[in-house]
């Protein structure tokens, strides 16, 4: 048997189509279009890629967008006086400071000064606690759990009673995607088991899963023995294990392998994310979708 394969750039492709219809439609009924702005501090080259994408993808929707970029000794006091700024902004609706932060920032200080209301990357520990809460509470899901659900809900996995299993338990994939498999309603209802690096018996765990999440960061960490016969496996690991010359622009590219060994995986599966074009493309796509709820809040549409 071959898996179904569940393409992260074409459901991200049909997500963007109806943000940007719904973008046309406010702007015309309400003359409002969201705004987000993105703050860079230094020059990480993957934070660089990393927010020109998100910059180029809401340019591309039609957002109002700015690209905040820092010098790298920009001080922990400037930056909060600049998130302070754009709290107030009343144009701006999303406001995402790019991690890591240089060593001389206070990460925490900083997520916590942005305006919860206009935390569209869902880490201020007050949409942590509506994200637990559940239902009506949640306003901003973190983007790369709000795109693992979407992507099972649209693969047409049953969650209601499944077992899920997830691997690891970081705040930014694995304790939020968790939590939001064990609400009630639709596209969850799961019952939900996080496994980690004090987890005794991983592959007894991994196997009996109907839905495989799995958040390690680990090259090839869940061998395909581990895998249930017909699951659906959500492998988030993006880990460079080597270089190699594009086809298609002739420059040197990251060779990029999941924490799922995929071609054997994909025997097995019943549906199965690949690496890259899998889980990757659905973290922007899910930060567009909750500066566009953001908006809706503000105008009371949503
Ligand atoms: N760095 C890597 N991924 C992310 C993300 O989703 N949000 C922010 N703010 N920084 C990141």
């Amino acid at each position: 048997m071959t898996a179904k394969l569940i393409k992260g750039t074409e459901i991200r492709e049909e997500i963007l189509n109806e943000i940007e219809g719904e973008v046309k439609q406010i702007k015309e009924k309400h003359g409002a279009v969201p705004g987000l702005v993105t703050i860079l501090v230094g020059e990480n080259p993957a934070s660089i890629s990393y927010v020109t994408l998100k910059i180029k993808t809401a340019h591309r929707l039609g957002f109002n967008e700015i690209q905040d970029s820092q010098p790298v000794d920009l001080p922990e006091a400037d930056l909060l006086a600049l998130i302070d700024k754009y709290n107030r902004d009343d144009s701006i609706h999303g406001i995402l400071v790019q991690l890591p932060l240089p060593k001389h920032v206070d990460e925490k200080k900083v997520l916590n000064a942005i305006d919860p209301d206009k935390d569209v990357d869902g880490f201020h520990p007050v949409n942590v606690g509506r994200l637990m809460i559940g239902g009506d509470e949640v306003k901003f899901p973190p983007c790369t759990p709000a795109g693992i659900q979407e992507m099972i809900v649209r693969a047409g996995v049953e969650t209601k009673g499944a077992e899920v299993v997830v691997v690891g338990r970081s705040n930014i994939v694995g304790k939020p995607i968790a939590n939001m498999m064990l609400q009630k309603g639709p596209g969850a209802n799961s019952t939900v088991t996080i496994v980690h690096t004090g987890t005794k018996d991983l592959e007894g765990h991994c196997k009996r899963a109907d839905i495989l999440i799995v958040a390690a960061g680990v090259p090839g960490l869940v061998k395909p023995q581990w895998i249930k016969p017909g699951a659906c496996v959500i492998d988030v690991g993006v880990n460079r294990v080597g270089e190699k010359i594009s086809e298609k622009t002739g420059k040197k590219i990251a060779i990029l392998k999941g924490d799922v060994d995929f071609d054997e995986a994909k025997e097995i599966a019943g549906s199965i994310t690949p690496v890259p074009g899998g889980v990757g493309p659905m973290t922007i796509t899910m930060l567009m979708r909750n500066t566009l709820k953001s908006l809706k809040f503000k105008l009371g549409i949503e």
